[in-house]
């Protein structure tokens, strides 16, 4: 592939110049391969994995093991995208030295070349530790999941002005705190434009309309392939859930029937080497 390696000033370029940052969440080494082929500027390990890809119900029980050991086969898999390791919950919440080392794990045991936080201007100072500490850092505010029910639900945030206010200071301050980018959730669309003007760093949005300057769905989402109900702002490119399903369903009947495997997926043996093995039989 003829791609250069996307980094911070590739992504800030595209912001300067009005051209579009595409980013897509992935779990393994395949399909990161398949989204780096597809040009796609900025891959999201994101915590999502625990619902999408691991089973729980929502984002909070994820382990720093298990986003490292995900991150790390995004990173194999990838070659030019830029890739971001989301931190889980509680592991960049209790000390700074600890969101350090756990922001430090995924540079250096997992290859990412970034790590996203949730939160706002309470978490602003944990942020400027891990970036003096030379990891660059992502932000994410309106709709953070880790947070979801002190929010008030998976419900869109910054509808009243004085909220969005809160959302536009906080998202200054995490600027002011060394933030290279920051995903935008679920806002209404005049405040993710409003936002992405205001601030000099990339802001990539999930249902916060077309102002922003790039664009993040979680993959799964975008496949059609589903667990629960599919948010407003997904646009579905593929039904990939249901494809899965009948292929595995044509599996069961070809195995039942026995029409697979048929001789072409099979390995030949010599009748001569055949008659031997048989003549061996006790
Ligand atoms: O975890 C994730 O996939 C995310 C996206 C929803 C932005 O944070």
């Amino acid at each position: 592939m003829d791609r250069k390696k996307v980094d911070l000033t590739r992504l800030y370029e595209k912001k300067r110049t009005g051209s579009k940052i595409s980013v897509l969440t992935a779990y393994d080494a395949p399909t990161a391969r398949a989204l780096d082929r597809a040009g796609v500027d900025v891959i999201l390990v994101g915590d999502s994995a625990a619902n999408v890809v691991m089973g729980y119900p929502d984002t909070i029980p994820i382990s720093m093991d298990e986003m490292l050991m995900i991150t790390a086969a995004v990173a194999r898999g990838n070659e030019t995208a830029f890739v971001v390791g989301d931190m889980p919950f509680m592991s960049y919440n209790i000390t700074r030295a600890e969101a350090v080392r756990n922001a430090g794990r995924f540079l250096k045991e997992a290859r990412a070349d970034a790590v996203k936080l949730e939160g706002g201007g309470h978490i602003a100072e944990t942020l400027a530790e891990i970036v003096r500490a030379g990891i660059p850092a992502v932000g994410h505010l309106g709709l953070t999941p880790q947070t979801a029910s002190s929010l008030g639900g998976y419900k869109v945030q910054g509808r009243k002005a004085e909220q969005a206010m809160t959302i536009l200071d906080d998202a200054r301050r995490l600027e002011d705190a060394g933030a290279c980018m920051l995903v935008m959730e679920c806002v209404p669309d005049r405040l993710g434009t409003l936002i992405s003007e205001t601030v000099s760093m990339p802001v990539i949005g999930i249902g916060a309309g077309g102002g922003t300057d790039g664009q993040v769905l979680v993959l799964h989402d975008m496949l059609g392939i589903r667990s629960g109900f599919a948010p407003k702002f997904v646009k579905t490119y593929a039904n990939l859930g249901e494809e899965i399903e009948n292929a595995a369903r044509s599996y069961c009947e070809d195995v039942e029937s026995a029409a697979f495997p048929a001789q072409e997926h099979g390995f030949p043996m010599e009748d001569a080497e055949y008659e031997r093995l048989r003549g061996g039989l006790k």
